[in-house]
């Protein structure tokens, strides 16, 4: 297993480009199911998760082509299996999405059930559901979800609880619904806009993405018509880097970004002392060299702040001048990074959901292990305000969802290099 070494103490300085989002490009991958012809999909990050995401497609029979930029040819048109075996959902459970896609477009699917995950327990009743008032016989067995329909049939949806890729299943599944369905209670976030975008692309009548309600008239086919598209920007990557400027005192310009979806965590930037400058492509952030101040959050569904954006503030605040209040509300179990940073002699008490943070100068180095992608992600952030050199062990976590983070980060001055193993 990769680590990354990572010597704290220099403040970031320089400009990056940030990838396609991984959020999006998941969906948008699985959603290719649903065409009728090959269809074109570009700024796909290089990812372990999107690696991951072809093969399960390629081993249902989907041809792919991928080449050096990351443009990604599929070609559905010859799927012969309808399975996401065990072995691909257990590492990456975003393999659900294909579920919606293979009951409408093909009435069959066996997809592995996701189990639990670092982060909480993370049910996919919602999915499930939904697709059965569509219409769709569902029955779970030997942990396998089977899902069989002859053709799913618009309804009116209410779920239950905010879930994004609940959302986006459903969505996907009434694009060839016979008849209209209404989604309330909808998620609003930015990748589910684009995955609607992406299918509206290939023919799909969907209004109502960026709301709570989603209205979808089923169309009988979907198509790309060559017609290539292209993922967005991703906001998590970018809200990343942007901590990492904050944290080390430093000045960070990205470029292919999208501050328009970023409000929430610009706004805790600017809060602990960030000057923030925007255009319709790039944010610039200058710290002037200062300390952060401690800024308190909860996470919320889109368009309050990210839980994926959680980790992240937890280091900053661990070195911010003053005391914060973070509360998670979407994950019951999302702080897995706080014992590593404890390590690092951070000051962080957890009361249930809740972590009282009273930031510290400083940081010190220490061995430590990632947990989840996000947690991960923080961890790297704290060592490069640490003073020592910090090891940061279990990288593949990382792996799934930053493009080449050693060099992007080296290339604002990070002293950081990967071991492999
Ligand atoms: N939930 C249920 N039942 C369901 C679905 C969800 O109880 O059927 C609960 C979950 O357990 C959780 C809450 O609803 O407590 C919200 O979960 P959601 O379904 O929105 O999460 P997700 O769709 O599985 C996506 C992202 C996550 C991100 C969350 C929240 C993808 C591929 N994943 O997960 O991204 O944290 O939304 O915004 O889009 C990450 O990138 O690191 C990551 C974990």
């Amino acid at each position: 297993m990769d680590k990354l070494m990572i010597t704290g103490g220099t403040p970031l300085n320089g400009e990056l480009r940030i990838s396609g989002a991984k959020n999006a490009a998941l969906p948008i991958l699985a959603g290719t199911l649903l065409s009728d012809t090959p269809i074109s999909v570009g700024n796909v990050p290089h990812l372990l998760d999107i690696t991951t995401t072809l093969e399960l497609l390629g081993r249902m029979g989907v041809g792919l082509t991928v080449d050096e930029k990351l443009n990604v040819e599929v070609d559905p048109t010859a799927i012969k299996s309808f399975t996401a075996p065990y072995d691909l959902v257990k590492t990456m459970r975003a393999s659900i999405l294909v579920l919606g896609p293979l009951v409408a477009k093909f009435g069959r699917a066996e997809v592995s059930l996701p189990g639990g995950c670092a982060i909480g327990g993370r049910p996919v009743n919602l999915h499930l559901a939904g697709l059965a008032q569509m219409g769709a016989e569902i029955e779970v067995r030997n942990g396998y979800i089977h899902a069989k329909a002859k053709r799913l049939k618009g309804c009116r949806l209410v779920l239950d609880l905010v879930t994004v890729t609940g959302t986006e299943n459903l969505m996907m599944a009434a694009t060839l619904a016979e008849g209209t369905t209404i989604i309330e209670n909808a998620a609003r976030e930015p990748e589910v806009v684009d995955l609607a975008r992406f299918l509206n692309m290939m023919g799909a009548n969907i209004q109502g993405a960026g709301t709570d309600v989603l209205v979808i008239e089923g169309v009988d086919s979907l198509s790309a018509n060559g017609q290539n598209y292209r993922v967005m920007p991703d906001r998590i990557e970018a809200g990343t880097y942007l901590v990492a400027g904050a944290m080390t005192g430093g000045k960070v310009k990205l470029k292919d970004v999208r501050s328009d979806i970023l409000d929430a965590v610009l706004q805790k930037l600017r809060e602990s002392g960030a000057k923030i400058v925007t255009t319709e492509d790039t944010i610039e952030l200058d710290m002037d060299g200062q300390r952060p101040h401690s800024v308190s959050l909860r996470t919320a569904p889109y368009p309050a702040f990210p839980t994926d954006m959680q980790a992240q503030f937890m280091a900053l605040n661990a070195v911010a001048d003053g005391v914060a209040v973070i509360t998670e509300t979407i994950f019951e179990n999302r702080f897995m990074h706080v014992q590593e940073m404890q390590r690092m002699g951070a000051d962080i008490t957890v009361e249930s959901n809740t972590a009282i943070i009273r930031g510290k100068p400083q940081l010190n180095a220490a061995p430590v292990m990632a947990t989840d992608l996000r947690a991960s992600a923080s961890l790297v952030l704290a060592a490069l305000v640490a003073e020592g050199q910090t090891v940061v062990d279990r990288i593949y976590h990382i792996d799934r969802g930053y493009e080449c983070i050693e060099e992007k980060l080296a290339q604002l001055g990070a002293e950081i290099r990967r071991v492999p193993q």
